[in-house]
């Protein structure tokens, strides 16, 4: 697919996915994980987002989480989360896949959303595995399950953790009939959005990325958008739908 055919193909499409990762919120302030201003240059991940570290300290991660809680409390959707949401509304068929735990995305109004990674503000019991809302930061204390009052983790997947199977399986299902995968600020270091992206594609999808720099998936795409996700996308939104009414 050249680049001038990329708006028309939205057009046309009626079955969309989207893949997302934490250089869509980098615009609201949300750090992201690689790269020069990125979470694990600062901070080991071994220490903070592995089962073994929850076990070791459990306070020490609730901690680190209730900071990275802070900032996203803070921070607001912006034109990129925006704009997915609006596809949303648009296409008979949709489905938002995120990496991202932060919650952005449902408060720019996206319902369809496959959370792969979990959720920032939700945990989940250690013991009965019961998850819950936890909306207030900063925490006065650890949560604990509303059901048998257990120590509750994060409800994030963490390094050596696997996937929720039956979510893993219905992306997999939609992105089998997909048409076009576009796939936005993620560096495709954690493989999944490079996966995912090849099953569509094996299934006769066409995929784009939009990524200030190349990532894992430029070679794997059909063609690639240079620049922040907020002005690329609203910008390829607009052509879309200019092309809709044409
Ligand atoms: P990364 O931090 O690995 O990559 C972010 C990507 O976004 C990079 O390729 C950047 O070039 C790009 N980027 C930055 N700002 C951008 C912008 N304004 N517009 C467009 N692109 C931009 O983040 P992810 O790929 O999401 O897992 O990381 C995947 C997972 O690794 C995370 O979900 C996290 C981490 O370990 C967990 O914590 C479970």
């Amino acid at each position: 697919m050249k680049l001038e055919d990329i708006p028309q193909a939205f057009a046309r499409a009626r079955r969309v996915a989207v893949i997302t990762g934490a250089g869509v919120s980098a615009e609201s302030g949300v750090p992201t994980f690689r790269g020069e201003e990125g979470l694990w240059r600062n901070f080991r991940a071994e220490e903070l987002a592995t089962p073994a570290a929850f076990a070791r300290d459990p306070q020490l991660v609730w901690d680190w989480y209730d900071w990275r809680r802070g900032i996203c409390a803070k921070a607001e959707p912006n034109s990129a989360h925006l704009t997915i949401a609006a596809m949303e509304q648009h296409y008979p068929e949709f489905l938002l896949i995120t990496q991202n735990v932060d919650g952005l995305h449902n408060r720019a109004g996206s319902k369809k959303i496959a959370e792969i990674h979990g959720n920032i503000w939700k945990a989940r019991c250690t013991k009965c595995s019961s998850k819950f809302e936890i909306p207030e930061t900063p925490l006065t204390e650890m949560p604990r399950c509303p059901d048998c009052k257990s120590l509750a983790r994060p409800h994030i997947v963490w390094f050596g953790e696997s996937y929720d199977v039956d979510l893993l399986e219905s992306v997999l299902q939609f992105l089998s009939r997909t048409e076009l995968v576009l796939v936005a600020g993620t560096s495709g270091m954690v493989p999944m959005p490079v996966y995912l992206t090849q099953h569509a594609m094996q299934a006769g999808a066409h995929a784009v990325d939009v990524n200030l720099e190349d990532s894992q998936l430029t070679p794997v795409v059909d063609a690639s958008l240079r620049g922040k996700a907020g002005d690329v996308l609203p910008d390829l939104w607009r052509k879309v739908q200019s092309q809709a009414t044409a």
